[in-house]
């Protein structure tokens, strides 16, 4: 596939008030391959639109006349302070979608002082990204089938001074992403994980015999013992992303995770999942209060937020809604959506009375009791 940018915008289209109206304005501006590939999710989509539609049959009280004397929308998290709790997912391959990629997405960060979360997969050497960013960088890890490999990633992120390993486990093989398989997608030539230079390509989906899934990526796919190995290789914290059931977030716990990321990849993993705010109170209760838990998918409103805290995260990320934006108008576009998703809690929290992060609880929620004899 060929890559060719248009022109990217200098001034944020007036029509731009919500998170939601970047991805009308990216459909423009990308093409329809790289749209698709972003856009989309696995299989038919069904966990993708779960994942927004379960946050919209949440309904929030509203709460009066409360004092807002101090208000706040700070948190602290992993030993650190952060002004909001939005951290900026990973996301692979951000020159995709603009020349210069994760480096402008690290220009917004620290404009909008938010942690960033630098994928593997990212397009930009790792040390031009935390140069640019001192709002907090994370680095996400895929699991090299090959230790040294995975290694050699966490001395580099170690070395370009990220806070954080990060390390996902929910994609051991790579969901169906049928509408990018329509549309043509492949990456173009001059986007890779230059980060992942010199490893070498890893040709598992052809080999595995009658089952190249099960028998072929599985064999080398990473299980909780490599986690442990993993926890043994940094002290820097480590977070474990995709996590949808109680049990697995215990298991994190119990080797020694100091977070857990709640979330089905933006439903890009495996079809029909629950919607990731679906999952969220149970494995808040298994894990108990004090343990950090962020979740993602579907995060597109400031009443998602306050939903998502009452329901137990401590915070939460951005998935495409960044790359949209970045898309749309480089690292203005980005800063400009983290301004409105920022803008936007701070409006649910006033109107739901809640002065600050640690007021959003559970009795922010209505819940529909309905007699038995209905
Ligand atoms: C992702 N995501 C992802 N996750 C990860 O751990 N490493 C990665 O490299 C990527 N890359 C990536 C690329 C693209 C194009 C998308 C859309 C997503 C998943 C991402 O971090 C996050 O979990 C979801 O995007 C959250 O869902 P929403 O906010 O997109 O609904
Ligand atoms: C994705 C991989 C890169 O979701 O995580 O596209």
């Amino acid at each position: 596939m060929n890559l060719t940018y248009s022109t990217k915008l200098s001034a944020i289209p007036r029509d731009i008030v919500c998170l939601d109206d970047y991805q009308r304005h990216a459909k423009l501006h990308l093409a329809e391959a790289i749209y698709e590939y972003i856009a989309s999710g696995a299989g038919d989509d069904i966990t993708m639109r779960r994942n927004q539609l379960r946050f919209q049959d949440i309904a929030l009280y509203s709460r009066v006349l409360k004092d807002f004397d101090g208000a706040s929308t700070g948190i602290h998290l992993l030993g650190r302070d952060y002004p909001t709790p939005i951290i900026l997912a990973p996301i692979a391959y951000q020159r995709l979608v603009h020349p210069d990629g994760e480096k402008a997405t690290a220009l917004a960060a620290d404009a909008m002082s938010t942690p960033m979360v630098t994928s593997t997969l990212a397009s930009i050497p790792m040390n031009e990204i935390t140069e640019r960013n001192n709002a907090g960088n994370w680095f996400q890890l895929y699991m090299q089938s090959n230790p040294q490999n995975t290694a050699t990633l966490i001395r580099r992120a170690e070395h370009a001074g990220y806070d954080a390993i990060v390390v996902t486990v929910d994609a051991a093989v790579s969901g169906l992403r049928n509408r990018p398989q329509r549309a043509g997608f492949s990456l173009p030539g001059e986007i890779s994980a230059v980060n992942c230079q010199g490893f070498e390509t890893e040709t598992l989906t052809l080999s595995g015999g009658d089952s190249p899934v099960l028998h072929g990526i599985m064999a080398q796919a990473p299980q909780w013992r490599d986690i442990e190995w993993l926890r043994q290789q940094t002290q820097l914290p480590l977070i474990v992303k995709g996590i949808s059931h109680p049990d697995d977030a215990l298991q994190a716990r119990a080797i020694g995770a100091d977070a857990v990321v709640v979330s089905n990849h933006g439903g890009r993993t495996l079809d029909t999942l629950p919607a990731s705010i679906d999952t969220l109170a149970a494995i808040r209760a298994a894990v108990g209060a004090e343990f950090p838990l962020l979740l993602d998918s579907g995060v597109r409103r400031g009443t998602d937020i306050v939903k998502a805290l009452a329901l137990g995260a401590n915070a939460v990320m951005i998935g495409r809604p960044q790359i949209f934006a970045l898309a749309v108008a480089g690292a203005l576009g980005v800063a400009h959506m983290l301004r409105l998703l920022r803008e936007e809690l701070e409006i649910a929290m006033a109107l739901s009375g809640c002065a600050n992060i640690a007021a959003i609880n559970a009795n922010c929620l209505h819940t529909t009791e309905r007699p038995a004899t209905c």
